[in-house]
């Protein structure tokens, strides 16, 4: 069965959302792992950026719930399709915090990006997975 994956961005709920991140983070471990649905958060205390990869119904299924999730708001979806293959196989949700303000700017790179993709499938290396994977190891690399 087809691959999907589903990326959005939303604003974060300011005040708790270190606290916010560590009950999504618990939910994901069992939740996702269950559905084997891979995936990575970013937030950078404004924003979040998401990408969920797995089968298409349980990604959709999983979408609307946390679409309805108080702990965010103003959701909007940069992209969604098939994909070839998982960018973060060996997560549940990948975490990391971002500088602040850095995930408005991503976000509106990826919508365009998404805007001008015709519907096809994208391979490694070229996936949005792909490209939030890069800006996560690097991340980790300045840590
Ligand atoms: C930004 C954000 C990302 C989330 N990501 C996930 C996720 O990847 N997996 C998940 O199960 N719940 C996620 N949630 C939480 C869901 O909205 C929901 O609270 C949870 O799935 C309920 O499951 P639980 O009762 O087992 O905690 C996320 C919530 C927010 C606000």
């Amino acid at each position: 069965m087809a691959l999907f994956e589903i990326i959005y961005t939303s604003l974060a709920r300011e005040s708790t959302h270190v606290e916010d991140v560590a009950n999504i983070l618990a939910s994901s471990e069992t939740n996702n792992r269950a559905l084997a649905i891979t995936g990575l958060l970013l937030c950078d205390g404004d924003r979040y950026i998401q990408i969920l990869e797995g089968e298409q119904k349980d990604i959709e299924l999983l979408f609307d719930t946390i679409s309805q999730d108080i702990r965010h708001d103003n959701l909007e979806l940069l992209h969604k399709g098939e994909i070839l293959d998982r960018s973060f196989e060996n997560w549940r949700m990948a975490y990391e915090t971002m500088p602040k303000g850095l995930l408005a700017d991503l976000a509106e790179t990826m919508g365009v990006f998404s805007l001008e993709l015709d519907g096809e499938p994208l391979g490694r290396g070229e996936s949005f997975g792909a490209k939030l994977n890069g800006l996560f190891m690097d991340a980790i690399a300045a840590e």
